[in-house]
C-alpha cells in the first residue's frame, strides 16, 4: 500500500507551495487539497503564462490526473466557478479531472458578511483575514451547523442553505452590521448549480482506494504553519490545521499512512495580515526583499511583511510537522546583498531561548548569524554543484541547524527555474 507524501508552508504561507506541487506533480497520480480554500493564492508559471489557483490543487496543469478537493477544504462556489471557468477558457476542462469531497464545507454569501463584520467589531485588532469567509465557515463546521457539498444531493438542500442564513442574518443583527446580497446570493445558486458538473465523491473512499491500488499520492497544504490554528501565532492566525496531521483529517488518511514530508520555506520570510513577526524589517532592507521578491498578495493585493529568515520558528515547524525534506525558494531574491542575516536563538529579557515563545513579547530580539552574500545570479546556475560557495555556506548551515537535507532549491518563479538534489 503507498502512502501518501505531504508538502507544506513552514512560514506565514506564500513560501512557493503552488510552484513546487507543480513542480513534483509528474512523480505522483494523484494530487489533494486538505484543507483552507480561497484565501489561498498559490501561483505557477510555465510557458510564459501565470496562473493564480485559490480552491482548485496545483496538480492539474500535468498530464490531467486526478486531483481532489478533500472534505478540509471550504468553498465558495462563487469563486470556484470563476477559477474553472477561467482555467476552461484556457483550455483545461476540469470537470473529469477534478473530484470534490461530499464533506467538504461550503462558504455561504453571508460568512463572507461575517468575516467583515467580525474583523471591523475587532477595532485596532484586527486579524487582517482575506475576507473570503475562512473563519466563519469553519466555525460553523466545528459548531455542527455547517452546510456541506453533499448537501446538494439532499432534496433539502433550499432549506438547509435558508436555516444557516437565518442563523447568520441574526447575528449579523445583533452586530448592528449593514449589507445587501441580493446580487452575491442569485450569483451563489447559480455558482452551486455549476459544482455539479464536477465529480463529487467520497473522497477519503478515494483517495484510500488510491493507495490500496499503489497509486502515489501528493497532499497539497495552504497557508503555512505558523498560520495554523492550534500551532501558529494565535489569534493571529487561519481557522484551519495546516500543518501535517490535517492531511490526515483533511483527507480521511490515517496517520501511518503518510511518507515524506515536505517543508518549504523562503530563503528569508515574509507575512501578510496583522501578528507578530520576530524578525521582520522596516528598513531598506525590507523594502528591497519586497520590491526584489515581489512580494505583494496574491489573492488581495496587499503588500506583505519582509524580513530574514527565522530559524527559531523553522525548527519549531519542522518538529510540528516532522518534516523529511526541505525545499528552499526564492533564494535569488538576495542575489544583490552584501550580507545576509538569519536568526538563530530570541534574546527575551535577560534570556536566550531557542524556542517558538507563547506569545511574541516586545521585548523579544532575534539574535542573528550573518553571511556574506553571493553577489551573482543564482539563475544562472543548473546545479547544486555551480552554486557560489557563499550560497552554500548558506544552505549547508541551514541543514546542519536543522538536521534536515535541502533537496530542492527554487531560483525564480518559472517552472523550470529549479534545482533537485539527488
Ligand atoms: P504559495 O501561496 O505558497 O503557492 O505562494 P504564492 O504563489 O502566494 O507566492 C509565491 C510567489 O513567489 C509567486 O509569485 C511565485 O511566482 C514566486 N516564486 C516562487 N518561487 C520563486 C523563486 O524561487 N524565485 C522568485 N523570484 N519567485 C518565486
Ligand atoms: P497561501 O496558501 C498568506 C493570512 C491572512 C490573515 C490570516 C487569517 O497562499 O499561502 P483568513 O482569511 O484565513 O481568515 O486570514 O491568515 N492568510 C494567508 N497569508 N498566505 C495564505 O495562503 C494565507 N491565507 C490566509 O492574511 O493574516
Ligand atoms: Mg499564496
Amino acid at each position: 500500500m503507498k502512502k501518501v507524501d505531504v508538502i507544506l508552508g513552514l512560514q506565514w504561507g506564500d513560501e512557493g507551495k503552488g510552484k513546487v506541487v507543480d513542480v513534483l506533480t509528474p512523480r505522483y497520480e494523484v494530487v489533494a487539497r486538505f484543507q483552507g480554500g480561497p484565501n489561498a493564492g498559490h501561483t505557477l508559471e510555465f510557458g510564459g503564462e501565470k496562473y493564480v489557483l485559490r480552491s482548485i490543487p496545483s496538480g492539474i496543469f500535468q498530464g490531467g490526473k486526478p486531483n481532489v478537493i478533500g472534505n478540509g477544504v471550504v468553498l465558495d462556489a462563487i469563486l470556484f466557478r470563476a477559477e474553472a471557468e477561467e482555467l476552461a477558457r484556457s483550455g483545461h476542462d476540469l470537470t473529469r479531472q477534478l473530484f470534490i469531497s461530499k464533506k467538504a464545507h461550503l462558504i455561504l454569501p453571508t460568512h463572507r458578511v461575517l468575516d467583515a463584520a467580525y474583523e471591523a467589531a475587532k477595532g485596532s485588532a484586527k486579524i487582517g483575514t482575506t475576507g473570503k469567509g475562512i473563519g466563519p465557515t469553519y466555525t460553523d463546521k466545528v459548531s455542527r451547523n455547517g452546510m456541506r457539498v453533499g448537501d446538494l444531493l439532499s432534496p433539502d438542500f433550499e432549506a438547509i442553505y435558508a436555516a444557516a442564513k437565518e442563523r447568520h442574518v441574526k447575528i449579523l443583527r445583533s452586530l448592528d452590521y449593514r449589507y445587501d446580497i441580493t446580487e452575491l446570493e442569485k450569483e451563489w445558486f447559480d455558482a452551486v448549480e455549476y459544482l455539479r458538473r464536477f465529480r463529487i465523491v467520497d473522497s477519503e473512499y478515494f483517495i484510500n482506494e488510491c493507495l490500496r491500488e499503489g497509486r502515489s499520492v501528493l497532499a497539497e497544504g495552504a497557508q503555512g504553519t505558523l498560520l495554523d490554528v492550534d500551532f501558529g501565532s494565535y489569534p493571529f492566525v487561519t481557522s484551519s490545521n495546516t500543518v501535517c496531521a490535517g492531511a490526515c483529517t483533511g483527507l480521511g488518511v490515517a496517520p501511518n499512512r503518510i511518507g515524506e514530508v515536505y517543508g518549504i520555506f523562503k530563503a528569508y520570510c515574509t507575512r501578510v495580515g496583522s501578528g507578530p513577526f520576530p524578525t521582520e524589517l522596516f528598513d531598506e532592507t525590507g523594502a528591497e526583499l519586497r520590491r526584489v521578491g515581489h512580494e505583494f498578495g496574491a489573492v488581495t493585493g496587499r503588500e506583505r511583511r519582509c524580513g530574514w529568515l527565522d530559524l527559531v520558528a523553522l525548527k519549531y515547524s519542522i518538529m510540528i510537522n516532522g518534516v523529511t525534506q526541505l525545499i528552499m525558494m526564492k533564494s535569488d531574491v538576495m542575489n544583490g546583498f552584501d550580507t545576509i542575516r538569519v536568526a538563530t536563538e530570541y534574546a527575551i529579557g535577560g534570556a536566550r531561548t531557542a524556542q517558538f515563545p507563547y506569545t511574541v513579547t516586545d521585548d523579544l530580539q532575534p539574535v542573528y548569524t550573518d553571511f556574506e552574500g553571493w553577489k551573482c545570479d543564482l539563475r544562472d546556475c543548473r546545479t547544486y554543484e555551480e552554486f557560489p560557495a557563499a550560497f552554500k555556506r548558506y544552505v549547508e548551515f541551514i541543514e546542519r541547524e536543522t538536521g534536515v537535507p535541502v533537496k530542492i532549491i527554487s531560483v525564480g518563479p518559472d517552472r523550470g527555474e529549479t534545482i533537485v538534489r539527488e
